[in-house]
């Protein structure tokens, strides 16, 4: 059983990647007697509820239903739950297990991470985007109209329990969505990953328990290596980004209705990927195996209407900008990015119009 320890200055914790885990929950509870309070959606629980039930092996839990989608992630929502939670006599003792997407992984975290200034949470991510990004390091949050994420808490869970199973639920659209960032996780860090993602298409795409549990593994593996390295977003965990820079852009331009988010990282892995070509970091062989790559989980939603110049004004507002500087994580070769910034403007709008097309 492949387990990961995610080390942080806050705590030190097991990742862990297995099949059927939901089931065996209750052998990551700690041991004293806690209340347990399930925060999860409608739709997880009507899949999977039973399986999570069974998984608590007769412990007692009261469930806390959220009602899901990213225009809820907000803090009237947490302030909502945080009254249930009383009112069902959670106190400083209950523990939170966060259970769905990752809008409900990072909703349930920051209501652990603010209930009574904090109480223990457990994260149990059943979206393959939460299971190989949202439910392992820590950041939680919800959203300001002003943007996505805006307050939050870092706040690690005594254990993240990803079980591949829940994914034979999950839309084909979320499961192709997450399965950029596991292209993502391959170009920065694994080259075995990359090759996994370019070579079994097939497998991955017809959720072959085998490939997809050892990219779901090896995302794991990564995410765990990279936040124990760094938690709090200095240069190591910034390599995370990839793809994320031109995607947030994207995003914004659309207003978060066009594209999941992980479409939105396809497109801006294909712009990086011009841009670190254009720059003359990556070589064309390299950029053609990332960019056909990522093509094969396509195609995304229309680029339509996008323009170039539009996209690159997003890009200065981004959350993640620093002293007004932008910056890029661009691929070296595949397995290797770097973090790039005073890149030449015209190259910026350049690799915007040659992915857009
Ligand atoms: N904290 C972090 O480090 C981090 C990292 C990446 C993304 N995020 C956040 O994650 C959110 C996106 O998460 P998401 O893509 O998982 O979206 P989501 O949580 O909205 O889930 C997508 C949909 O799938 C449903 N669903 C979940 N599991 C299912 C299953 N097993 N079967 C069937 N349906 C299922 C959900 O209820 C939802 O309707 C964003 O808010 C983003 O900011 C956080
Ligand atoms: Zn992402």
């Amino acid at each position: 059983m492949p387990t990961f320890e995610v080390a942080t200055p806050q705590r030190t914790y097991q990742a862990v990647v297995e099949r059927g885990l939901v089931s065996r929950a209750a052998s990551y509870l700690p041991e004293k007697a806690r209340r347990l309070f399930v925060v999860t959606t409608e739709d997880v629980w009507k899949l999977h509820g039973q399986t999570l039930e069974r998984g608590l092996a007769g412990r007692s839990f009261s469930v806390v239903f959220f009602r899901g989608g990213e225009g809820r992630k907000r803090l009237g929502e947490v302030e909502r739950m945080a009254e249930e939670m009383v009112s069902l006599g959670a106190d400083r003792s209950s523990l939170l297990l966060a259970f769905g997407g990752g809008v409900a992984t990072d909703v349930g975290g920051f209501l652990a991470a603010v209930f009574m200034r904090g109480i223990p949470v457990i994260q149990i991510p059943t979206t393959l985007l939460a299971q190989v990004d949202a439910g392992v390091g820590g950041k939680t949050g919800v959203n300001l109209v002003a943007g996505k994420n805006l307050v939050g808490a870092f706040h690690q869970p005594l254990a993240a329990l990803i079980d591949p199973e829940v994914l034979s639920t999950l839309p084909e659209r979320e499961y192709r969505a997450g399965l950029y960032e596991v292209i993502k996780c391959g170009v920065i860090r694994s080259p075995e990953l990359f090759r996994l993602m370019s070579e079994q298409v097939d497998a991955v795409l017809g959720h072959a328990p085998d490939a997809v549990d050892r990219m779901i593994a090896e995302s794991v593996r990564i995410k765990a290596e990279v936040v124990s390295a760094d938690e709090r977003e200095g240069d190591l965990r910034r390599i995370l980004n990839f793809g994320h820079t031109y995607g947030h852009a994207l995003e914004a331009e659309t207003g978060y209705a066009r594209f999941l988010h992980g479409e939105a990282v396809a497109f801006g892995m294909r712009a990086a990927t011009h841009l670190a070509l254009l720059t003359g970091l990556l070589e064309a062989e390299d950029a053609r195996r990332i960019i056909d790559t990522v093509d094969r989980y396509g195609p995304i939603p229309t680029l339509e209407g996008v323009s170039a110049e539009a996209i690159v004004n997003r890009l200065a507002s981004d959350k993640k900008t620093l002293q007004g500087k932008v910056h890029f994580v661009l691929p070296e070769r595949i397995g290797q990015v770097r973090i790039v910034s005073g890149v030449d403007q015209s190259a910026v709008v350049e690799a915007a119009r040659a992915t857009l097309g």
